[in-house]
Protein backbone atom coordinates (compact mmCIF):
# COMPACT_ATOMS: atom_id res chain seq x y z
CA UNK A 1 0.00 0.00 0.00
CA UNK A 2 2.26 2.33 0.87
CA UNK A 3 3.66 2.86 -3.34
CA UNK A 4 -0.18 3.30 -3.85
CA UNK A 5 -0.28 5.86 -1.38
CA UNK A 6 3.00 7.64 -1.84
CA UNK A 7 1.56 7.18 -5.63
CA UNK A 8 -1.02 8.89 -5.44
CA UNK A 9 0.42 11.68 -2.95
CA UNK A 10 3.65 12.82 -4.92
CA UNK A 11 2.61 14.57 -7.06
CA UNK A 12 -1.41 16.04 -7.58
CA UNK A 13 -2.70 13.95 -10.55
CA UNK A 14 -4.62 17.21 -12.21
CA UNK A 15 -5.37 16.18 -15.77
CA UNK A 16 -8.13 13.33 -16.31
CA UNK A 17 -5.80 11.83 -18.60
CA UNK A 18 -4.44 10.39 -16.36
CA UNK A 19 -6.54 9.46 -13.79
CA UNK A 20 -6.74 5.87 -15.58
CA UNK A 21 -3.17 6.08 -16.17
CA UNK A 22 -3.38 6.41 -12.38
CA UNK A 23 -5.98 3.34 -11.34
CA UNK A 24 -4.08 1.32 -14.20
CA UNK A 25 -1.11 1.76 -12.27
CA UNK A 26 -2.36 0.77 -9.08
CA UNK A 27 -4.26 -2.10 -10.72
CA UNK A 28 -1.08 -3.61 -11.84
CA UNK A 29 0.85 -3.05 -8.60
CA UNK A 30 -1.97 -4.90 -6.81
CA UNK A 31 -2.12 -7.36 -9.05
CA UNK A 32 2.04 -7.63 -8.72
CA UNK A 33 1.89 -7.45 -5.38
CA UNK A 34 -0.36 -10.51 -5.05
CA UNK A 35 1.75 -12.25 -7.99
CA UNK A 36 5.12 -11.85 -6.14
CA UNK A 37 3.71 -12.95 -2.69
CA UNK A 38 2.30 -16.35 -4.25
CA UNK A 39 5.38 -16.84 -6.48
CA UNK A 40 7.86 -16.35 -2.97
CA UNK A 41 5.69 -19.11 -0.94
CA UNK A 42 6.25 -21.65 -3.98
CA UNK A 43 9.82 -20.93 -4.39
CA UNK A 44 9.82 -21.22 -0.18
CA UNK A 45 8.00 -23.94 -0.10
CA UNK A 46 9.80 -26.02 -3.23
CA UNK A 47 13.13 -24.83 -1.55
CA UNK A 48 12.57 -25.86 1.88
CA UNK A 49 11.55 -29.54 0.33
CA UNK A 50 14.80 -29.90 -1.43
CA UNK A 51 16.83 -28.67 0.83
CA UNK A 52 15.67 -28.28 4.60
CA UNK A 53 17.92 -30.91 5.52
CA UNK A 54 20.91 -29.02 4.88
CA UNK A 55 20.36 -25.58 5.27
CA UNK A 56 18.74 -23.94 8.16
CA UNK A 57 15.11 -23.52 8.25
CA UNK A 58 15.56 -19.47 9.04
CA UNK A 59 17.32 -18.98 5.92
CA UNK A 60 15.37 -21.11 3.96
CA UNK A 61 12.03 -19.48 4.79
CA UNK A 62 13.70 -15.68 4.24
CA UNK A 63 16.56 -16.32 1.64
CA UNK A 64 15.15 -18.94 -0.71
CA UNK A 65 13.93 -16.45 -3.13
CA UNK A 66 17.34 -14.13 -2.87
CA UNK A 67 19.97 -15.58 -3.74
CA UNK A 68 19.02 -18.78 -5.46
CA UNK A 69 19.59 -22.75 -5.10
CA UNK A 70 23.25 -22.33 -6.67
CA UNK A 71 24.18 -20.27 -3.70
CA UNK A 72 22.55 -21.82 -1.13
CA UNK A 73 23.92 -25.31 -2.20
CA UNK A 74 27.49 -23.93 -2.58
CA UNK A 75 27.13 -22.64 1.49
CA UNK A 76 27.01 -24.15 4.23
CA UNK A 77 27.32 -20.95 6.21
CA UNK A 78 24.06 -20.55 8.33
CA UNK A 79 25.99 -17.05 9.66
CA UNK A 80 23.82 -13.83 8.80
CA UNK A 81 25.52 -10.27 9.14
CA UNK A 82 23.70 -7.16 9.68
CA UNK A 83 23.93 -4.86 7.06
CA UNK A 84 25.87 -2.41 9.93
CA UNK A 85 27.80 -4.91 10.78
CA UNK A 86 29.04 -4.99 7.53
CA UNK A 87 29.52 -1.48 6.99
CA UNK A 88 31.34 -1.80 9.67
CA UNK A 89 33.80 -4.20 9.10
CA UNK A 90 34.63 -2.57 6.22
CA UNK A 91 34.90 1.00 7.34
CA UNK A 92 37.11 0.09 10.19
CA UNK A 93 38.93 -1.82 7.43
CA UNK A 94 39.83 1.17 5.18
CA UNK A 95 40.80 3.40 8.32
CA UNK A 96 43.46 0.53 8.92
CA UNK A 97 45.24 1.47 6.04
CA UNK A 98 44.57 5.20 6.52
CA UNK A 99 41.67 6.22 4.86
CA UNK A 100 40.01 9.36 6.57
CA UNK A 101 36.89 8.08 8.53
CA UNK A 102 34.30 9.92 5.62
CA UNK A 103 36.20 8.64 2.84
CA UNK A 104 36.11 5.00 4.55
CA UNK A 105 32.27 5.46 5.38
CA UNK A 106 31.65 6.58 1.90
CA UNK A 107 33.34 3.80 -0.13
CA UNK A 108 31.65 1.58 2.79
CA UNK A 109 28.07 2.23 1.85
CA UNK A 110 29.18 2.19 -1.36
CA UNK A 111 29.62 -1.51 -0.81
CA UNK A 112 27.40 -2.45 1.59
CA UNK A 113 24.67 -1.40 -0.71
CA UNK A 114 25.81 -3.93 -3.57
CA UNK A 115 25.49 -6.46 -0.66
CA UNK A 116 22.51 -5.40 -0.18
CA UNK A 117 21.24 -5.52 -3.19
CA UNK A 118 22.65 -8.84 -4.27
CA UNK A 119 24.79 -7.51 -6.26
CA UNK A 120 28.19 -9.44 -4.11
CA UNK A 121 30.43 -8.66 -7.07
CA UNK A 122 30.46 -5.67 -6.41
CA UNK A 123 30.17 -5.71 -2.89
CA UNK A 124 32.52 -6.93 -0.29
CA UNK A 125 33.94 -9.10 -2.85
CA UNK A 126 36.17 -6.28 -3.40
CA UNK A 127 37.14 -5.24 -0.04
CA UNK A 128 40.31 -6.94 -0.18
CA UNK A 129 41.40 -5.58 -3.70
CA UNK A 130 40.60 -1.75 -2.62
CA UNK A 131 42.75 -2.25 0.58
CA UNK A 132 45.46 -3.69 -1.29
CA UNK A 133 45.48 -0.52 -3.70
CA UNK A 134 45.48 1.29 -0.73
CA UNK A 135 48.45 -0.45 1.27
CA UNK A 136 50.53 -0.08 -1.66
CA UNK A 137 49.51 3.86 -2.62
CA UNK A 138 48.35 2.88 -5.92
CA UNK A 139 45.15 4.89 -4.63
CA UNK A 140 45.41 7.74 -2.84
CA UNK A 141 42.40 7.53 0.45
CA UNK A 142 42.76 11.02 1.30
CA UNK A 143 42.28 12.36 -1.93
CA UNK A 144 40.04 15.07 -2.80
CA UNK A 145 38.82 15.82 -6.32
CA UNK A 146 39.26 19.12 -7.92
CA UNK A 147 37.04 20.85 -11.00
CA UNK A 148 39.26 21.62 -13.60
CA UNK A 149 36.91 23.43 -16.04
CA UNK A 150 33.06 24.48 -15.88
CA UNK A 151 29.99 25.62 -17.41
CA UNK A 152 26.52 25.86 -16.12
CA UNK A 153 25.62 22.51 -17.21
CA UNK A 154 28.79 20.91 -17.44
CA UNK A 155 32.34 20.19 -15.08
CA UNK A 156 35.57 18.45 -15.69
CA UNK A 157 37.13 17.15 -12.29
CA UNK A 158 40.17 15.53 -11.39
CA UNK A 159 39.74 12.60 -9.50
CA UNK A 160 43.55 12.79 -8.44
CA UNK A 161 43.40 9.29 -7.86
CA UNK A 162 40.98 9.26 -4.77
CA UNK A 163 38.26 6.21 -3.92
CA UNK A 164 35.76 5.89 -6.82
CA UNK A 165 33.16 6.38 -4.33
CA UNK A 166 34.68 9.88 -2.76
CA UNK A 167 35.32 10.72 -6.72
CA UNK A 168 31.79 9.49 -8.02
CA UNK A 169 29.89 11.19 -5.32
CA UNK A 170 31.76 14.22 -5.32
CA UNK A 171 31.06 14.19 -9.59
CA UNK A 172 27.22 13.54 -8.97
CA UNK A 173 26.58 16.01 -6.49
CA UNK A 174 28.45 18.15 -8.74
CA UNK A 175 25.74 17.15 -11.86
CA UNK A 176 22.62 17.04 -9.26
CA UNK A 177 23.37 21.22 -8.57
CA UNK A 178 23.55 21.53 -12.44
CA UNK A 179 20.99 20.15 -13.18
CA UNK A 180 18.83 21.98 -10.37
CA UNK A 181 19.83 25.14 -11.96
CA UNK A 182 20.06 24.68 -15.61
CA UNK A 183 18.22 21.33 -16.37
CA UNK A 184 21.12 18.73 -17.07
CA UNK A 185 24.43 18.23 -15.50
CA UNK A 186 26.87 16.62 -17.28
CA UNK A 187 30.33 15.77 -15.14
CA UNK A 188 33.31 13.99 -16.68
CA UNK A 189 35.97 12.75 -14.47
CA UNK A 190 39.60 11.65 -15.02
CA UNK A 191 42.00 10.46 -12.30
CA UNK A 192 39.43 8.09 -10.78
CA UNK A 193 39.39 4.44 -9.07
CA UNK A 194 37.06 1.48 -9.60
CA UNK A 195 33.92 3.25 -8.41
CA UNK A 196 31.65 -0.18 -7.62
CA UNK A 197 28.19 -0.20 -8.80
CA UNK A 198 27.10 2.34 -12.19
CA UNK A 199 24.13 2.21 -10.92
CA UNK A 200 24.90 3.67 -6.81
CA UNK A 201 25.01 7.06 -8.99
CA UNK A 202 22.00 6.98 -10.62
CA UNK A 203 20.03 6.66 -7.29
CA UNK A 204 22.18 9.31 -5.81
CA UNK A 205 20.32 11.84 -8.71
CA UNK A 206 16.87 9.84 -8.31
CA UNK A 207 16.98 10.86 -4.78
CA UNK A 208 16.56 14.15 -5.66
CA UNK A 209 13.84 13.17 -8.03
CA UNK A 210 16.12 13.79 -11.48
CA UNK A 211 16.79 10.83 -13.78
CA UNK A 212 20.37 9.88 -13.61
CA UNK A 213 23.29 8.36 -15.45
CA UNK A 214 26.52 6.75 -15.25
CA UNK A 215 29.50 5.06 -16.06
CA UNK A 216 32.60 3.95 -16.18
CA UNK A 217 35.46 2.56 -18.40
CA UNK A 218 37.68 -0.06 -16.54
CA UNK A 219 40.81 -2.56 -16.99
CA UNK A 220 41.11 -4.34 -20.42
CA UNK A 221 38.86 -7.66 -20.03
CA UNK A 222 36.71 -7.71 -22.96
CA UNK A 223 37.69 -9.34 -25.94
CA UNK A 224 36.09 -7.37 -28.73
CA UNK A 225 34.07 -9.42 -31.54
CA UNK A 226 36.63 -11.81 -33.27
CA UNK A 227 39.52 -11.01 -31.04
CA UNK A 228 41.50 -13.26 -28.50
CA UNK A 229 42.66 -10.46 -26.64
CA UNK A 230 40.85 -7.93 -24.53
CA UNK A 231 40.97 -4.38 -25.37
CA UNK A 232 38.32 -2.83 -23.04
CA UNK A 233 36.82 -3.24 -19.90
CA UNK A 234 33.69 -4.24 -18.66
CA UNK A 235 32.62 -0.95 -18.84
CA UNK A 236 29.36 -0.90 -17.05
CA UNK A 237 26.47 1.96 -17.50
CA UNK A 238 23.23 2.67 -15.49
CA UNK A 239 19.98 4.50 -15.92
CA UNK A 240 17.78 5.27 -13.36
CA UNK A 241 14.47 7.25 -13.49
CA UNK A 242 11.75 7.49 -10.78
CA UNK A 243 7.84 6.48 -11.19
CA UNK A 244 5.38 7.16 -8.69
CA UNK A 245 6.47 6.39 -4.70
CA UNK A 246 8.82 3.66 -4.94
CA UNK A 247 8.22 2.64 -7.59
CA UNK A 248 11.45 3.17 -10.91
CA UNK A 249 13.25 2.10 -13.35
CA UNK A 250 17.30 1.44 -12.83
CA UNK A 251 18.90 -0.50 -15.32
CA UNK A 252 22.63 -1.07 -13.71
CA UNK A 253 24.84 -3.49 -16.71
CA UNK A 254 28.23 -4.14 -17.20
CA UNK A 255 28.74 -4.18 -21.03
CA UNK A 256 30.35 -7.53 -21.07
CA UNK A 257 28.10 -10.58 -20.58
CA UNK A 258 28.85 -10.48 -16.89
CA UNK A 259 30.77 -8.50 -14.88
CA UNK A 260 34.19 -10.28 -14.02
CA UNK A 261 32.84 -10.11 -10.26
CA UNK A 262 30.13 -13.21 -11.56
CA UNK A 263 33.35 -15.27 -12.45
CA UNK A 264 34.93 -14.64 -9.63
CA UNK A 265 32.01 -15.62 -7.39
CA UNK A 266 31.58 -18.76 -9.43
CA UNK A 267 35.27 -19.57 -8.64
CA UNK A 268 34.77 -19.21 -5.15
CA UNK A 269 31.71 -21.90 -5.46
CA UNK A 270 33.57 -23.60 -7.73
CA UNK A 271 30.98 -24.04 -10.22
CA UNK A 272 30.86 -24.04 -13.54
CA UNK A 273 30.66 -20.75 -15.96
CA UNK A 274 27.22 -20.67 -18.74
CA UNK A 275 28.24 -20.87 -22.01
CA UNK A 276 29.01 -16.85 -23.07
CA UNK A 277 30.32 -15.60 -20.86
CA UNK A 278 34.30 -15.84 -21.50
CA UNK A 279 36.92 -17.24 -23.56
CA UNK A 280 39.46 -19.02 -23.16
CA UNK A 281 43.24 -18.07 -24.29
CA UNK A 282 42.58 -19.36 -27.73
CA UNK A 283 39.14 -17.32 -28.22
CA UNK A 284 36.99 -19.62 -27.22
CA UNK A 285 33.98 -19.79 -25.02
CA UNK A 286 34.72 -21.85 -21.71
CA UNK A 287 33.24 -23.09 -19.03
CA UNK A 288 35.54 -23.13 -17.01
CA UNK A 289 35.80 -20.28 -14.20
CA UNK A 290 39.07 -20.82 -13.25
CA UNK A 291 40.12 -20.90 -16.61
CA UNK A 292 38.23 -17.77 -18.14
CA UNK A 293 39.51 -15.61 -14.51
CA UNK A 294 43.66 -16.33 -15.72
CA UNK A 295 42.67 -15.66 -19.03
CA UNK A 296 40.83 -12.28 -18.20
CA UNK A 297 38.94 -12.54 -21.89
CA UNK A 298 34.63 -11.74 -20.88
CA UNK A 299 32.34 -11.76 -24.41
CA UNK A 300 30.94 -8.91 -24.77
CA UNK A 301 26.99 -8.31 -24.06
CA UNK A 302 25.28 -11.51 -26.53
CA UNK A 303 28.33 -13.26 -26.57
CA UNK A 304 30.02 -14.36 -29.84
CA UNK A 305 29.12 -12.24 -33.12
CA UNK A 306 26.66 -15.15 -33.97
CA UNK A 307 24.66 -14.11 -30.83
CA UNK A 308 25.47 -10.28 -31.37
CA UNK A 309 28.01 -10.07 -29.61
CA UNK A 310 29.12 -6.94 -31.37
CA UNK A 311 26.33 -4.86 -30.17
CA UNK A 312 27.46 -5.56 -26.68
CA UNK A 313 31.10 -4.55 -28.01
CA UNK A 314 29.54 -1.67 -29.27
CA UNK A 315 28.22 -0.25 -26.26
CA UNK A 316 31.70 -0.99 -24.12
CA UNK A 317 33.15 1.22 -26.65
CA UNK A 318 30.37 3.93 -26.54
CA UNK A 319 31.30 4.02 -22.57
CA UNK A 320 34.44 4.44 -23.25
CA UNK A 321 34.59 7.34 -25.67
CA UNK A 322 32.17 8.86 -23.16
CA UNK A 323 34.46 8.23 -20.12
CA UNK A 324 38.16 7.61 -20.97
CA UNK A 325 38.03 9.06 -24.22
CA UNK A 326 36.16 12.63 -23.35
CA UNK A 327 37.81 12.49 -19.97
CA UNK A 328 41.47 12.84 -20.70
CA UNK A 329 41.82 9.41 -18.48
CA UNK A 330 43.11 6.11 -19.71
CA UNK A 331 41.13 4.18 -22.44
CA UNK A 332 41.13 1.04 -24.09
CA UNK A 333 44.40 -0.90 -22.88
CA UNK A 334 45.92 2.28 -21.74
CA UNK A 335 43.78 1.24 -18.45
CA UNK A 336 46.30 -0.94 -16.37
CA UNK A 337 45.46 -4.57 -15.08
CA UNK A 338 43.94 -5.22 -11.82
CA UNK A 339 44.47 -8.03 -9.60
CA UNK A 340 43.47 -9.03 -6.40
CA UNK A 341 47.19 -8.48 -5.00
CA UNK A 342 46.65 -4.85 -6.35
CA UNK A 343 48.32 -2.42 -8.65
CA UNK A 344 51.35 -0.82 -8.56
CA UNK A 345 50.33 2.33 -11.04
CA UNK A 346 47.20 4.79 -10.45
CA UNK A 347 44.29 3.33 -12.47
CA UNK A 348 43.61 6.97 -13.90
CA UNK A 349 39.68 6.24 -14.79
CA UNK A 350 37.29 7.51 -16.70
CA UNK A 351 33.58 8.15 -15.87
CA UNK A 352 30.62 10.02 -16.37
CA UNK A 353 27.99 11.37 -13.90
CA UNK A 354 24.39 12.57 -16.28
CA UNK A 355 21.74 14.15 -13.82
CA UNK A 356 18.51 15.51 -16.23
CA UNK A 357 15.50 17.14 -14.52
CA UNK A 358 12.59 15.39 -16.16
CA UNK A 359 10.33 18.88 -15.96
CA UNK A 360 12.81 20.06 -18.13
CA UNK A 361 10.55 17.94 -20.58
CA UNK A 362 6.29 16.95 -20.60
CA UNK A 363 5.13 17.39 -17.20
CA UNK A 364 4.02 14.69 -14.92
CA UNK A 365 6.91 12.13 -15.95
CA UNK A 366 6.88 10.17 -12.79
CA UNK A 367 3.21 9.17 -14.20
CA UNK A 368 4.17 8.37 -17.22
CA UNK A 369 7.03 6.25 -15.88
CA UNK A 370 4.73 4.01 -13.56
CA UNK A 371 2.79 3.56 -16.64
CA UNK A 372 5.27 2.43 -18.89
CA UNK A 373 6.68 0.04 -16.10
CA UNK A 374 3.54 -1.17 -15.04
CA UNK A 375 2.80 -2.42 -18.94
CA UNK A 376 6.01 -4.01 -18.85
CA UNK A 377 5.41 -5.79 -15.62
CA UNK A 378 2.13 -6.61 -16.83
CA UNK A 379 3.01 -8.44 -20.14
CA UNK A 380 2.27 -12.21 -19.85
CA UNK A 381 4.66 -14.22 -18.60
CA UNK A 382 6.29 -17.20 -20.16
CA UNK A 383 6.13 -19.39 -17.13
CA UNK A 384 3.44 -18.00 -14.33
CA UNK A 385 5.72 -19.03 -11.71
CA UNK A 386 8.65 -16.23 -12.68
CA UNK A 387 6.74 -12.85 -13.08
CA UNK A 388 7.91 -10.25 -16.12
CA UNK A 389 10.40 -7.91 -14.21
CA UNK A 390 11.97 -4.61 -15.17
CA UNK A 391 15.59 -3.74 -14.38
CA UNK A 392 15.75 -2.70 -10.99
CA UNK A 393 13.27 -4.68 -9.21
CA UNK A 394 15.40 -8.01 -8.76
CA UNK A 395 17.45 -5.80 -6.68
CA UNK A 396 14.63 -4.39 -4.77
CA UNK A 397 13.25 -8.29 -3.62
CA UNK A 398 16.76 -8.77 -2.33
CA UNK A 399 16.51 -5.52 -0.21
CA UNK A 400 13.32 -6.81 0.92
CA UNK A 401 14.78 -10.27 1.45
CA UNK A 402 17.50 -9.24 3.44
CA UNK A 403 15.90 -6.91 5.30
CA UNK A 404 12.98 -9.65 6.24
CA UNK A 405 16.14 -12.47 7.12
CA UNK A 406 17.94 -9.87 9.43
CA UNK A 407 21.03 -9.85 7.76
CA UNK A 408 23.71 -10.49 4.52
CA UNK A 409 24.36 -14.23 4.06
CA UNK A 410 27.98 -14.42 2.61
CA UNK A 411 29.91 -17.19 0.87
CA UNK A 412 32.23 -19.46 3.21
CA UNK A 413 34.82 -18.56 0.71
CA UNK A 414 34.37 -14.47 1.30
CA UNK A 415 33.91 -14.93 5.31
CA UNK A 416 37.51 -16.73 4.96
CA UNK A 417 38.70 -13.80 3.17
CA UNK A 418 37.17 -11.27 5.67
CA UNK A 419 38.49 -13.61 8.84
CA UNK A 420 42.33 -13.07 6.99
CA UNK A 421 41.54 -9.28 6.32
CA UNK A 422 40.80 -8.43 10.45
CA UNK A 423 43.89 -10.31 10.86
CA UNK A 424 46.07 -8.77 8.92
CA UNK A 425 44.89 -5.39 9.49
CA UNK A 426 44.41 -5.82 13.22
CA UNK A 427 40.36 -5.46 13.38
CA UNK A 428 37.36 -6.55 15.08
CA UNK A 429 36.19 -9.77 12.50
CA UNK A 430 32.36 -9.57 11.44
CA UNK A 431 29.96 -10.86 13.71
CA UNK A 432 27.30 -12.58 13.40
CA UNK A 433 23.85 -12.64 14.14
N1 LIG B 1 32.81 -0.44 -11.50
C1 LIG B 1 33.06 -1.39 -12.34
O1 LIG B 1 34.17 -1.51 -12.82
C2 LIG B 1 31.99 -2.37 -12.74
C3 LIG B 1 32.18 -3.16 -13.87
C4 LIG B 1 31.18 -4.04 -14.24
C5 LIG B 1 30.01 -4.13 -13.49
N2 LIG B 1 29.86 -3.34 -12.41
C6 LIG B 1 28.65 -3.45 -11.58
O2 LIG B 1 28.36 -4.81 -11.32
C7 LIG B 1 26.98 -4.95 -11.06
C8 LIG B 1 26.48 -6.18 -11.78
O3 LIG B 1 26.47 -5.97 -13.19
P1 LIG B 1 25.80 -7.07 -14.13
O4 LIG B 1 25.89 -6.62 -15.52
O5 LIG B 1 26.36 -8.40 -13.78
O6 LIG B 1 24.29 -6.99 -13.62
P2 LIG B 1 23.08 -8.02 -13.85
O7 LIG B 1 23.29 -8.81 -15.08
O8 LIG B 1 22.85 -8.77 -12.59
O9 LIG B 1 21.85 -7.04 -14.04
C9 LIG B 1 21.85 -6.09 -15.07
C10 LIG B 1 20.55 -5.33 -15.09
O10 LIG B 1 19.50 -6.20 -15.51
C11 LIG B 1 18.41 -6.13 -14.61
N3 LIG B 1 17.79 -7.45 -14.58
C12 LIG B 1 18.29 -8.59 -14.06
N4 LIG B 1 17.43 -9.60 -14.25
C13 LIG B 1 16.37 -9.09 -14.92
C14 LIG B 1 15.16 -9.63 -15.44
N5 LIG B 1 14.86 -10.91 -15.30
N6 LIG B 1 14.31 -8.80 -16.07
C15 LIG B 1 14.59 -7.49 -16.23
N7 LIG B 1 15.73 -6.91 -15.77
C16 LIG B 1 16.61 -7.71 -15.14
C17 LIG B 1 18.98 -5.74 -13.29
O11 LIG B 1 18.00 -5.11 -12.49
C18 LIG B 1 20.10 -4.79 -13.74
O12 LIG B 1 19.60 -3.50 -13.92
C19 LIG B 1 26.34 -3.64 -11.49
O13 LIG B 1 26.07 -2.90 -10.31
C20 LIG B 1 27.43 -2.94 -12.29
O14 LIG B 1 27.41 -1.53 -12.25
C21 LIG B 1 30.80 -2.46 -12.02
Amino acid sequence: MTSLTLCCSRRAVAANAYVSINRRCIQTLQRRQQQQQQQQQQQQQQHCRRYSAAAAPKINANLGVLFGLSRMMSSTCQKLVKVEESRRFMIDCFKAVNVPEEHAKAQADLLVAADHRGHFSHGMNRLEMYINDLAINSTDGAAVPVVLKETPATAWVDGCNGLGAVVGNFCMDLAIKKAKNVGVGWVCAKGSNHYGMAGWYALRAMESGLVGMSMTNTSPLMAPTNAKEAALGTNPLSLGANGCGQDHFLLDMATTAVAVGKIEIQMRKDAALPDGWAQDPEGKVTNDAKLAFETGCLCPLGGTELTSGYKGYGLGAMVDILTGVMSGARYATHVRKWTHTGANSAADLGQVFIAVDPNSFAPQFEERMSDFNSILRSTKPTNPEKPVLLAGDKEQNNIKAVDQAGGIQYLENQLKTCAALAERLKVQPLRFI
